[in-house]
């Protein structure tokens, strides 16, 4: 393979998703077809790596020129390998795209872009403010609550997960500014439901059921993918709610990744079509 300028043979820049574990990821296949639609000398691995490996590995690909993406669970712990960190990787405490520029390591997270991408396709046929109940209390769903509120403002955000001491504390971390504590969803009746917890990765298990609602929810985000439908996404349909998996986010915050490495993204349509 040649790169660069005249012809001169080069090794391909390696790019490559961390962590544990990552043989399900979808990323090596779409960040390669944009490679290639690109023409760029370049490959796109995924790597299983240990809490202590994560911080090296990724230091080691960024300043050898290339990149990637940090996956479940090192999100949060590569922090400290980070020489300088974009606004979303301060506000929600987890970085999901690592770079170099001029010797420095950057890292960024790009699900707040993916998600925000997501959230105004699906809502931008909801009139009016509408109330968003967002289910989890982990990265994603620091994520989402940090998009949400950059975004035009949903009337009410809500948040509500298995484990209430946890959704407190990500209360406490926003400054508890337009986010609501549920103790119990029950009776509540949010337009939207956003799933930003892991269950439905097992093809199984729903976080909530939908139908103890006050009433049904006209849109579901569920950022699970894998079975179609999500076991989420196939609750809602039965209620007759219209719903959308974690695919497309997962593509939107690819799209932004490649703009973090090469300063544009992929033609529109390449990583999608690659998984589709
Ligand atoms: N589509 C995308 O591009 C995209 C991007 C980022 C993340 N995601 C997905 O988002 C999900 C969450 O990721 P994360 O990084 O936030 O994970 P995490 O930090 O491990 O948090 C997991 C969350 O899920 C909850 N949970 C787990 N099992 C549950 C169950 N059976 N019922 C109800 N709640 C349950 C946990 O509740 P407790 O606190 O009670 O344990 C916690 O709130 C993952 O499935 C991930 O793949 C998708």
């Amino acid at each position: 393979m040649t790169g660069g300028s005249g012809g001169v043979p080069c090794e391909p820049l390696v790019y490559a998703v961390l962590g544990d574990p990552v043989s399900h990821s979808l990323s090596p296949t779409i960040h390669n077809a944009a490679f290639r639609a690109m023409g760029r000398s370049a490959v796109y691995l995924a790597r299983r790596v240990t809490a202590e490996e994560c911080g090296p590995v990724l230091r080691s690909l960024a300043l050898a020129g290339g990149g990637g993406n940090v996956t479940v669970p090192h999100k949060e712990e590569v922090l400290p390998f980070l020489d300088r960190r974009t606004e979303a990787v301060e506000v929600t405490g987890a970085c999901n795209t690592f770079w170099a520029e001029e010797g420095a390591v950057w890292g960024d997270n790009t699900d707040v872009e993916g998600f925000r991408g997501t959230w105004e396709r699906a809502t931008a046929g909801l009139r009016g403010g509408v109330e968003v109940l967002v289910l989890g209390a982990g990265g994603a769903a620091r994520a989402v609550l940090f998009a949400l509120l950059e975004t035009p403002a949903p009337r009410r955000i809500t948040l509500w997960n298995r484990t209430e001491a946890r959704a407190r504390a990500l209360v406490d971390h926003f400054g508890g500014g337009g986010i609501e504590l549920l103790h119990h969803y029950a009776g509540t009746a949010p337009e939207v439901v956003v799933n930003a917890t892991s269950a439905g990765l097992d093809g199984r298990t729903v976080p909530i059921d939908l139908s103890r609602l006050g009433a049904p929810p006209r849109q579901v985000i569920d950022l699970v993918y894998g079975s179609e439908p999500t076991p989420l996404c196939g609750h809602a349909l039965a209620l007759g709610a219209v719903a959308v998996d974690g695919l497309e986010m997962l593509v939107r915050q690819a799209e932004a990744s490649q703009v973090r490495w090469f300063g544009e993204p992929p033609p529109r349509g390449v990583m999608a079509r690659a998984i589709g």
